[in-house]
């Protein structure tokens, strides 16, 4: 009952604040988001592809509110490119990237040029030209040093239009990749349409608070879709990569593969940085590419509310630790 609290809590700017001024003890946030800057993020991204891991890098933020805000959320991924580079880590250290941070709920310039004071108000996702062109030059830079992108799915609202730029991407950089979540109705015939060769789709449970109308809400029936999605994409003759850290989904994955006579580098396991860890390195010492999703940045809110929703013991200990401050 308490997941879909937080997450309503993680939308409210009001929350926001409360939360982010808390005398939050570093180390609560630090075990998902394990660095506020690139230069505190490299000796982990060091660490980890020592223990054979591979990455997906995030730099938190999410629903900037202005265009400039968009540019420097570009700006911040660039640079992470420019310190991978130094690394000659290629696909091990790939990224992952909101939209929303990259401005596509902004109204787009055109919109705002073309509407009279008085019009009707701007699209709410006006802002998609200007997420594609913040994202372009990100991804270009990412193949330019032999690495990707996977385009991270945010509320349902948001998806025609993530799918449209992840669709335009794919023209030119083929490898760029897309989340689909297992508690939408729509996924599995977004599935369908992604499962081709060449494509990169990492399948999640979905993280966000969605309405009936959209969305399974039980976890037996979350589950049971996020199966039938696996299978479509383990039957097809793309990448499917399965963002979990349920033991239960992980045993089927296996098995889904197994059956559709994949070897261990046809597909790939995901995990979120501070979830299982131990599960990291086990899959990975049996041979699994296993990659984890490691989130960085000052901006962490949104993230670490999504965390704390998934499983309330967090919030448990988030409490205590700031009770015992
Ligand atoms: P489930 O929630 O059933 O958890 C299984 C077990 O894992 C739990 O019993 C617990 O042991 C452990 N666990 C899970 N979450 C935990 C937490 N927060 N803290 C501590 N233990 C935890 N969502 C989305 O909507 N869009 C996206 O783009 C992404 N991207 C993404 C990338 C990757 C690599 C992963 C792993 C996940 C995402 N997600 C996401 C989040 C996803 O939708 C989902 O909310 C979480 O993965 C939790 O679901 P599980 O499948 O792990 O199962």
């Amino acid at each position: 009952m308490l997941g879909p609290v937080i997450l309503a809590a993680s939308r409210s700017e009001q929350m926001r604040r409360l939360i982010s001024a808390a005398p939050v003890t570093k180390q609560v946030v630090d075990r998902f988001i394990p660095g506020e800057t690139v230069d505190e993020i490299v000796p982990i991204v060091q660490d980890l592809t020592a223990k054979g891991l591979e990455l997906t890098m995030d730099v938190v933020g999410e629903d900037i509110t202005t265009p400039e805000q968009a540019a420097a959320a570009r700006d911040a991924y660039l640079l992470l490119v420019d310190r991978l580079k130094e690394l000659e880590l290629g696909t091990r250290a790939e990224m992952s990237i909101k939209l929303s941070m990259f401005g596509q709920a902004l109204p787009s310039p055109t919109t705002t040029l073309l509407e009279e004071p008085s019009g009707p108000a701007p699209t709410p996702h006006g802002g998609h030209e200007l997420a594609l062109a913040n994202v372009r030059p990100v991804v270009e830079a990412a193949a330019a040093i032999g690495t990707t992108v996977t385009l991270d799915a945010e509320d349902h609202t948001t998806l025609d239009s993530m799918f449209a730029i992840h669709e335009e991407l794919r023209k030119d950089f083929p490898e760029t990749g897309c989340v689909i979540q297992a508690y939408l109705f729509r996924t599995e015939s977004d599935a369908r349409r992604l499962a081709g060769a060449g494509s990169r789709v990492r399948l999640v449970k979905g993280a966000y608070k969605e309405p009936t109308e959209v969305a399974y809400q039980q976890k037996h029936e979350i589950d049971k879709a996020y199966v039938r999605i696996l299978r479509i994409l383990m039957e097809g003759s793309g990448y499917p990569m399965i963002g979990s850290h349920d033991p239960r989904l992980i045993s089927i994955a296996q098995e889904l593969a197994r059956r559709a006579g994949r070897k261990l580098d046809e597909y790939e396991f995901q995990m979120l940085y501070g979830i299982r860890s131990d599960e990291h390195l086990r899959l990975a010492a049996e041979g699994h590419r296993m990659r984890v999703y490691t989130a960085y940045g000052t901006d962490w809110y949104g993230y670490f509310m999504r965390r704390l929703a998934e499983k309330p013991a967090n919030l448990r200990f988030f409490a205590r630790s700031m009770l015992t401050r």
